[in-house]
């Protein structure tokens, strides 16, 4: 049975709960992969942006980019809940487009959204949950803002952004998130957010005491390209793994050894008597 956002709002580190697991996907076979793993959330981060369509930033994903590849997640039906980000500028326009863009995730086979900030988007997180989608929210190192942080900086470093990003996440938990990824914060404020909360927290670079983890797939199985961020942790070197497939490809082509005649059709009796 699938994970619902109903059964993942109740689940809490701190009363004894499993941390919750979370990987970004962004196509079938991967879906299908961190389904088979086990894991409990499968995101389709706007992270799509960097990883797979090789941008800067995630500020040039579109609706209909995040619907293409929701498609492709949902088509491997997986038991993970699945989350998709409202890329930016499709919640910042008003409550109905809001809620419009969200029902195409939703339609597309995403199971709740995700979006970036706090207290500013309590009128859109209102509306989607009047309209039935379950929201997640996203502080801290909001990628969607890197233009107004000046870049991907390390957030909530003063008292008073830890006081702001704690009633950040308060409203919106009041407001009926049913979790939040906290991102790139000191681990001492991961913890903080985490026990001012009755809903679970989801860090990244945001230390060990959140009630769940995330990753981006391509950091994780090392498909990046780029020298990972600190909270990273590399479980595998698929990059590696994948040219040294194409380099024993590319010489077996050359060398004629591929296909041998296993690899080949059978030719019919007689075919060219
Ligand atoms: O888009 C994404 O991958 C994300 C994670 C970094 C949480 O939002």
């Amino acid at each position: 049975m699938t994970l619902s956002a109903l059964a993942i709002r109740s689940r809490k580190r701190a009363r004894g709960d499993a941390p919750l697991v979370m990987v970004t996907a962004y196509d079938e076979p991967s879906a299908r992969y961190a389904d088979e793993a086990g894991v409990d959330l499968i995101l389709v981060g706007d992270s799509v942006a960097n990883v797979v369509m090789g941008h800067e930033d995630t500020l040039h994903v579109t609706v209909e980019d995040m619907c293409h590849h929701v498609r492709a997640v949902a088509a491997a039906r997986p038991t993970a809940h699945v989350v998709a980000d409202l890329p930016w500028l499709s919640y910042h326009l008003g409550v109905d487009e809001s809620v419009r863009n969200a029902a195409a995730l939703v339609r597309a086979g995403a199971q709740s959204v995700k979006l970036e900030g706090g207290r500013v988007r309590l009128g859109v997180v209102r509306a989607l949950l009047d309209a039935e989608i379950p929201v997640m929210g996203h502080l801290g190192l909001t990628p969607q803002s890197v233009l107004a942080f000046g870049g991907f900086k390390v957030q909530a470093k003063t008292r008073d952004a830890v006081e702001a990003i704690t009633l950040d996440a308060r409203a919106l938990q009041d407001e009926g998130a049913y979790a939040i990824v906290i991102e790139g914060v000191p681990s001492l404020v991961g913890t903080h957010v985490t026990q001012a909360l009755a809903i679970p927290t989801i860090g990244i670079g945001a230390g060990p005491d959140t009630d769940g983890q995330v990753l981006v797939w391509h950091d994780l199985l090392g498909l990046s390209g780029r020298t990972p961020a600190k909270f990273v942790r590399r479980y595998a070197d698929l990059g590696a793994a994948t040219v040294e497939a194409l380099r024993h490809y590319a010489e077996d082509v050359r060398a004629g050894t591929f296909p041998d005649e296993s690899e080949a059709y059978a030719n019919p009796d007689g075919l060219f008597d």
